[in-house]
């Protein structure tokens, strides 16, 4: 399907915006003094383990968005392999770096397994009514993750502070905050524009088949989502679920789910953080 001409120009612009004003951190622009470096990785070092690996995990997500979507449109396939890659995959191995000069081992990124469920969606994705409907789940699953990057790294920013770490929090953390927001309003914008176009038939596979496999970003399985839950406890989103999951969804509700007025916040967004939180708790009991 193709889409109106003024969304089409608006996403071309801000691509072209992001490429030219947000290349890929300098290294050299990064200092890693770190004051106390095992005062950090007591603290934060499995938030810095999380963050590295999903970031770096985005040579993955390149190769399922391949495979997911076989006929993107040429600005999706311009914001992904010329903006939104180059930026995160930098981002990931500043924050890696840091761990392993705070003590840890390399974050363990899985780089190139795509899923036999994503290569279903794949198949079916080369009927183009189908392919409309992955791109909405894909936009909506961009809009969720990115949000939830800024919120995360606000409050890693605010933790490195407190810690008097501030040449990381404003070389690192506050460097690759400063890029998200871009990444989001892609998606924001791509999503508006696709939702408008989409037949009642699509708008329910859609909301159907994000009720089904909404997970927090980058928890692929029972181990990652007890690691996230860690991160949501040490970064003090477990005290307010619902205020982040509110945050991170705004515009889905608003695009899914405005005829529901009961439904402040998608409840399968709040129920996945939960289960985050509460795998973590019973993994940190003994026996
Ligand atoms: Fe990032
Ligand atoms: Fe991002």
């Amino acid at each position: 399907m193709s889409r109106p001409r003024s969304t089409e120009l608006r996403l071309a612009d801000h691509v072209d915006r992001l490429g030219a004003e947000h290349p890929p951190i300098h290294l050299a622009s990064v200092d890693y003094t770190i004051r106390r470096p095992d005062v950090l990785n007591e603290r934060y070092g499995h938030v810095l383990d999380y963050m590295a690996r999903v970031e770096l995990e985005v040579d993955r997500n390149v190769l399922e968005l391949m495979t997911m979507l076989p006929d993107p449109p040429e600005v999706d396939r311009r914001f992904y392999a010329e903006v939104w890659h180059p930026q995160e995959t930098r981002h990931g191995l500043i924050l890696d770096e840091l761990q392993v000069r705070i003590g840890r081992d390399n974050a363990a990124a899985d780089l190139d397994h795509v899923s036999a469920k994503i290569k279903v969606l794949g198949a079916l994705s080369h009927l183009s009514p189908i392919q409309d409907v992955v791109r909405m789940l894909y936009y909506l699953t961009g809009m969720s993750t990115e949000r939830s990057a800024v919120l995360a790294y606000n409050l890693l920013h605010d933790g490195l502070r407190g810690l008097g770490e501030t040449a990381l929090a404003t070389t690192v953390v506050a460097q690759i905050r400063r890029q998200e927001p871009g990444h989001y309003a892609f998606y924001r914008m791509s999503a508006r524009g696709l939702a408008e176009q989409l037949s009642g038939w699509q708008r329910w596979l859609v909301r159907n088949m994000r009720r089904i496999s909404f997970a927090p970003v980058g928890a692929n399985n029972q181990h990652q989502k007890a690691d996230f839950g860690d991160l949501m406890r040490t970064l003090g989103i477990d005290r307010e679920i619902t205020t982040f999951a509110h945050q991170i969804s705004r515009v889905e509700r608003e695009l899914l789910w405005v005829r529901d007025h009961g439904m402040k916040v998608p409840d399968y967004v709040v129920a996945a953080f939960k289960e985050a939180v509460e795998l973590a708790r019973a993994r940190a009991m003994p026996g």
